[in-house]
């Protein structure tokens, strides 16, 4: 299969670029910019793409890569800092732009180039730079410029070598997964043979020779991931795998039924399926405890100790496996460059105490959206596979303050008619209008307060919960905006929870952006 290289100066997107190549069909990988010369060389890459990145490449110390690697013959694509880089390392000179562009720009590129092939000559770009290429290198010519940017994109035909200033991996270049696609697929020559049916085939093939007869053991989370990694499991290995399902009481509304539809008894995979109800053990840990941090550790370690009494009653087995995908790898450090941001771990964790030889992760090289293709692919439900983002705490983070048993029922109501209503809405969007309503938010939930007021229902008073409704739109959770719901959608909401749901006479919709909030409550 072929390969490209996603080599990490330290962007913020470098998950996007990759992201984009793979939506080209084209397998990549993202590496550090520290990976050597003869590694890179031992990789039999189609293409190199050098990512964007915080520094300024004529600084001491400015993270850059020797003159070799653009001597290899592989083609290579700079963007923004890489493609500053490219010419500060081949003769070219880079200084700080006096005019800096931020944002949408319009541009001009040279449709002559193999780059800008089918892009029209007249388009806009998303900018985000201090410095610019005051001269290029030798060989190099322009093919691409801005008002205040004479080389906004760089070629040299002969050797391969292209570097463009702005980003053409973020959705506010609309002509750039076109960029990406014209580099990875006309100018490397990929084939375009990254795609999810073989994945599937393959992996399956792969899990088969490396299981043999051992026996698998895996916990399910109902996530998207774990759930993904169950199915292709069991298609490789069936009653060899066994899932231990910890319901831990923190799920959405009848969750835990519809996992254990997919993947129980009389489901639609052939493994062993073993679903805890730990319920009431976790509310008992959970009673009286307030403090955010907390509740996630109580959370995190409770669920750990029931997977291993099962895995106990299960004796030792020879793989554990694990939903591990590729933003997890990259962000654990191991991958790219990018400094650790998310604290959180997801509920799981790995147990000290059960006996396994080996771990395996069939997902470690997908990302999301693939992760859910391949998931489509194994015939689970839609409904599983396109599930949002649910934190492994569960609703336990989205109580404030102390969880019990009423008040998970409480939010889980709430949440379900919250769910229930926007759906509908979108679907009724999307059915009218041919495509994805404009305030789609990327995850929607509705949490309860911990703060009870005063209110009036028929002739009583009444003195309740106020339920918290948050959607937010957002690319990457690192950083998002409130998502824009029609008022009239939210006041559907707003009247059918206080009147469906007992224990709540309040509805609040959270407004706040991350940073400074985030995106769950606790
Ligand atoms: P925050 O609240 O940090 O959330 O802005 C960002 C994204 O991460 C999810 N999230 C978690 N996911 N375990 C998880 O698996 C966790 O402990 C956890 N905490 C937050 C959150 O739902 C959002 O998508």
């Amino acid at each position: 299969m072929d390969k490209v290289l996603v080599l990490d100066f330290g962007g913020q997107y470098n998950q996007l670029v990759a992201r984009r190549v793979r939506e080209c069909n084209v397998y990549c990988e993202i590496y550090s910019y520290r990976t050597d010369i003869e590694t890179i060389k031992g990789m039999n890459l189609k293409g190199i793409i050098l990512t964007g990145g915080p520094n300024s490449c004529y600084e001491e110390g400015a993270p850059t890569y020797s003159k070799e690697l653009f001597e290899l013959g592989i083609p290579v694509l700079g963007l923004c800092y890489g493609a500053q880089m490219m010419q500060h390392v081949l003769g070219g000179k880079v200084e700080r732009a006096a005019v800096q562009e931020y944002g949408k720009t319009e541009i001009s590129v040279d449709t002559g180039s193999e780059l800008f092939s089918n892009v029209p000559a007249e388009t806009v770009c998303w900018m985000s730079h201090f410095d610019y290429i005051s001269k290029m290198g030798p060989g190099f010519k322009s093919v691409a410029h801005t008002k205040d940017c004479p080389v906004a994109a760089a070629e040299d035909v002969s050797r391969r070598l292209y570097g463009i200033q702005f980003h053409p991996e973020v959705l506010h270049t609309p002509e750039g997964t076109k960029m990406i696609y014209n580099f990875v697929r006309n100018i490397c020559g990929c084939a375009g043979d990254w795609k999810m049916d073989s994945f599937v085939e393959n992996t399956v093939i792969a899990l088969r020779e490396k299981i043999g007869s051992g026996k698998v053991l895996l916990g399910l989370s109902g996530g998207v991931d774990s759930s993904v990694a169950a199915g292709l499991l069991a298609r490789a290995v069936g009653k060899q795998l066994t899932c231990v399902f910890v319901d831990h009481g923190l799920l959405r509304k009848n969750e835990g039924d519809e996992v254990e539809a997919v993947f129980g008894k009389g489901g639609k995979f052939d493994l062993n399926f073993v679903r805890v109800n730990a319920q009431d053990r976790f509310y008992a840990k959970l009673a009286g405890v307030n403090e955010p941090e907390r509740k996630r550790k109580i959370i995190g370690e409770e669920f750990i100790r029931v997977f291993e009494e099962e895995a106990k009653k299960i004796g030792s087995v020879d793989f554990l496996a694990q939903g591990t995908i590729y933003p997890d790898v990259v962000e654990s450090g191991l991958g790219g460059e990018s400094a650790v941001i998310k604290s959180h771990h997801n509920v799981g964790g790995l147990p000290d105490f059960v006996d396994f030889k080996e771990i395996v992760e069939p997902l470690r090289n997908l990302f999301k959206d693939e992760v859910r293709k391949a998931g489509l692919e194994l015939g689970i439900p839609k409904a599983l596979v396109m599930r949002q983002p649910f934190p492994g705490p569960g609703l336990g983070i989205r109580i404030i303050g102390e969880v019990t048993a009423e008040k998970v029922t409480i939010v889980q109501d709430a949440d379900y008619i919250y769910r229930q209503e926007v759906d509908k809405a979108l679907e009724a969007y999307e059915a009218e209008n041919g495509k994805p309503a404009p305030w789609k938010p990327d995850q929607y939930y509705a949490a309860l307060t911990n703060m009870r007021s005063v209110g009036v229902m028929g002739d009583e008073r009444t003195y309740d919960y106020a339920a918290a409704l948050r959607a937010v739109k957002t690319i990457d959770f690192m950083t998002a905006e409130a998502a824009n719901i029609p008022f009239d959608i939210l006041q559907i909401v707003m009247n059918r929870i206080i009147k469906e749901v007992r224990g709540v006479n309040r509805v609040f919709y959270d407004l706040t952006s991350k940073p400074p909030g985030t995106i769950e409550m606790e």
